[in-house]
């Protein structure tokens, strides 16, 4: 197993991409090497959002990688690999699991996990990846703005040990990355094709031009969201170019 081959406990940190990103300016840590924590006083969302998870309720873990034989211009794969593992995770305990492009994971139409990939590129390589995670386990109510927070435990009515969520994530993580790196990255992009959010359904979407309805069709090279209008034409999106009218 690379995943999680070493593990780093804390119980509070600024954020676990940010202890990673550390890490990995001074001697070169081991591939896998996962870095957990209880608490963030700055958990970090993408395009500079917070991530709120009280103390010790959820899964809070950041992985180092050094995906070597991914191509700059193919880091979609490592979005896919881990919103895979999640989506494996989340399926074994509940159904209506998707995975809302580029990497959010929901149950029907709310956000159980998100994922903050920081890729470090030279030319053509990913020299290292930091892929943070963050699972809604155990807790049961959110604080700030979140739009559509949800947990296991809030689906399910169980309690969960994170201790065992966290394994059973690290040998998911293992599979998939094992799949990115090998020669099944073709396997990976169908397995999330299958599993995107509103794929094949018409849905209200907006874009710089404004509101309209659209259907997803695929997600496809380079990462770009493929939408098609009623009028029959395609257009091919970036992250934040499109927003999601829930
Ligand atoms: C998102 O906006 O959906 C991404 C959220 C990612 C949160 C996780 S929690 C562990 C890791 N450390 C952080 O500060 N962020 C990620």
């Amino acid at each position: 197993m690379i995943i999680g081959s070493v593990r780093v406990h804390h119980e509070k940190v600024s954020s676990t991409n940010t202890v990673a990103a550390l890490l990995l300016n001074g001697p070169k840590p081991v591939e896998g090497t996962v870095i957990t924590a209880s608490f963030q006083e700055k958990g970090r969302g993408q395009t500079g959002n917070g991530w709120e998870s009280e103390a010790g309720k959820n899964l809070l873990m950041s992985v180092i990688l050094y995906p070597l034989t991914v191509r700059a211009e193919d880091q979609f794969i490592i979005s896919q690999t881990v919103s895979l593992a999640l989506y494996d995770l989340v399926r074994q305990q509940t159904s209506g699991v998707k995975i809302k492009w580029p990497n959010d994971i929901y149950v029907k139409d709310d956000k159980i996990a998100g994922i903050l990939i920081e890729n470090s590129i030279m030319g053509n390589s990913i020299v290292s990846t930091v892929a943070g995670i963050g699972l809604n386990v155990n807790q049961k109510r959110w604080k700030g703005s979140a739009p559509n927070p949800v947990s296991l435990a809030n689906l399910t009515g169980r309690e969960y040990d994170p201790v065992k969520i966290l394994d059973d994530l690290v040998r998911l993580l293992d599979e998939r990355y094992a799949m990115a790196t090998g020669n099944a990255a073709d396997r990976l992009s169908a397995d999330y094709h299958d599993a995107l959010y509103r794929r094949g359904e018409w849905h209200h979407y907006a874009d710089a031009e404004g509101e309209f309805t659209g259907m997803i069709e695929s997600a496809g090279a380079g990462g770009l969201l493929r939408v098609r209008r009623e009028n029959g034409i395609s257009r091919d999106y970036a992250f934040k170019e499109i927003d999601y009218i829930l």
